[in-house]
């Protein structure tokens, strides 16, 4: 039978380039362990996010007006008068606040299940120079609606390089290309943010998955699945990326765009978090904001920078909060990977760090006040001392014995009975009249509430020993 036309342009793409071996190679033959949870919806999260990103930006460049005198106005003309502007000014925005929220909770999961450690230490590491990519991306695009904190926000970020010695002030000079934050300054930061960090990131992420597709997975349970494989070379505890995976991360996707979708709809500005509100006034050089703070995902590290006294050693703190996190790989000393079996110091530890890291970037978005400024060095102590002591208590700690094969753990969708009956045991249905007759109502019962804490708190404990 003679093939279709479709059939016949597959073919002749299929002789000339290794499509289908790409395919099988990274999705229909690729295992991945059958336990990952939903931690590990944020890598596939991440990549919807940054496919956002791009689409919008593009969007909004066609629009947007990179000149000091035009900037402010023409982010106005989107919000305003362009055919559904808003809404891709608002993707944009709120995706960027996404991508932070995804890429922590993305490090986070790392951290949880020691994804970091050998041999996945160069997808820790491809990842962290996104994460410093991300960060130069942000910091740049901020600046492009010209508003107050966009100015402000730059003008005190690149001062920071005037505090290295020698070299600072025509650092700081070289980089604003003037003397002050000026139109010079927004049309470099125009081209950073719109070509090369980007073609960076997306280079960043392709190897990122190479390295990933190489060692493979690593999973909850923090065992290699390669050390038991059936007799074609397949793990037994695997499963193919594709149709499992692609299928399970939809789901994902889907409770995400839920809340993507609100956010862009009824709370863009997410109370000045996610838009700042002095950023709708247009950008004035002769008067500074009251208080100048960046947006919240800055803020752990600037709140670092504030608690450090000196300038110069504030911005080595500061840089150094980054610094360790991409050592992470070689200051865990664990024999260990995931925090299931790792002893109660590992995961104290890591409490606490997330404390001092939420702590952080509280405090970043305040006024320094004193008691403020000691908080912010009580948890910078805190982030630092849960890396540089890491060596030590990682390596003391007594861990549990490891699973030869993944275990079994309840998902998510197994636990939808207990949670039902927990909000059960936590509300009560009370009669209540209203104008009509009487009616159930249902409300807060303080002793269920009281009963569940208590077991919550037991076991806690427990996950803690
Ligand atoms: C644009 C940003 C990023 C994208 C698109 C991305 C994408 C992905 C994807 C698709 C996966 C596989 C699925 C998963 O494990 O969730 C993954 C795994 C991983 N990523 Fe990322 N990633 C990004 C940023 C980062 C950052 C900032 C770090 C850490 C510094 C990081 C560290 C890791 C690690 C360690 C794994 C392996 C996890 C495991 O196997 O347990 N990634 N990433």
């Amino acid at each position: 039978m003679k093939p279709s036309r479709f059939t016949a342009v597959g073919n002749w793409i299929l002789d000339r380039f290794p499509l289908t071996n790409l395919w099988n190679d990274h999705m229909a033959h690729y295992y991945a362990p059958k336990n990952l949870n939903f931690w590990y919806f944020f890598g596939s999260l991440a990549l919807l996010v940054l496919v956002n990103q791009f689409l919008t930006g593009i969007l909004l460049t066609m629009n947007y007006k990179p000149d000091a005198t035009l900037a402010f106005d023409s982010v106005e003309y989107i919000m305003r008068d362009v055919n559904w502007g808003w809404l891709v000014r608002y993707m944009h925005s709120t995706g960027a606040s996404a991508f932070f929220i995804v890429v922590y909770l993305h490090m986070f999961r790392g951290m949880l299940y020691g994804s970091f450690k050998q041999p996945r230490e160069l997808i820790w590491i491809f990842g962290m120079f996104i994460f410093v990519a991300l960060m130069a991306e942000a910091f740049m695009g901020y600046l492009l609606p010209w508003g107050q904190m966009s100015y402000w926000g730059a003008q005190v970020i690149i001062s920071l390089f005037s505090a290295i010695p020698v070299i600072g002030d025509e650092l700081a000079l070289w980089i604003r290309g003037d003397y002050v934050v000026s139109d010079a300054t927004l049309n470099r930061f125009f081209a950073f943010h719109v070509i090369s960090v980007p073609l960076v990131l997306v280079l960043l992420v392709l190897l990122h998955l190479i390295a990933l597709h190489e060692s493979g997975s690593n999973n909850p349970d923090g065992i290699e699945i390669k050390e038991h494989e059936d007799e074609n070379g397949f793990p037994v505890d695997g499963i193919p990326l594709h149709p499992y995976y692609t299928v399970k991360d939809i789901v994902g996707v889907g409770v995400f765009l839920l809340f993507f979708a609100t956010v862009i709809f009824y709370m863009p500005e997410m109370g000045g978090y996610f838009l700042e509100h002095a950023n709708f006034i247009p950008a004035d050089p002769m008067k500074t904001p009251e208080h100048i703070a960046p947006v919240w995902y800055f803020t752990p590290f600037y709140a670092i920078l504030r608690a450090i006294p000196d300038k110069f050693a504030g911005v080595v703190g500061m840089g150094g909060a980054i610094v360790v996190l991409f050592l992470l790989p070689w200051l865990d000393r664990s024999p260990v990977k995931s925090i299931r079996y790792r002893g109660g110091i590992y995961k104290k530890a890591l409490l606490l760090f997330v404390i001092s890291f939420l702590a952080l970037g509280y405090l970043g978005t305040q006024p320094a006040t004193p008691l403020a400024t000691t908080f912010a060095r009580i948890f910078t102590a805190i982030y630092f001392g849960f890396f540089l002591l890491m060596p030590l208590y990682t390596r003391w700690e007594k861990t549990k014995p490891l699973p030869e094969r993944l275990t079994d753990h309840p998902s998510l969708e197994d636990r939808i009975p207990a949670l039902l009956e927990t909000f059960d045991e936590i509300t009560h249905v009370v009669p209540v009249q209203t104008e009509s007759g009487t009616a159930t109502r249902r409300k807060l019962n303080p002793e269920g509430l009281a009963r569940v804490l208590g077991r919550l708190a037991i076991n806690l404990k427990k996950k803690f020993d």
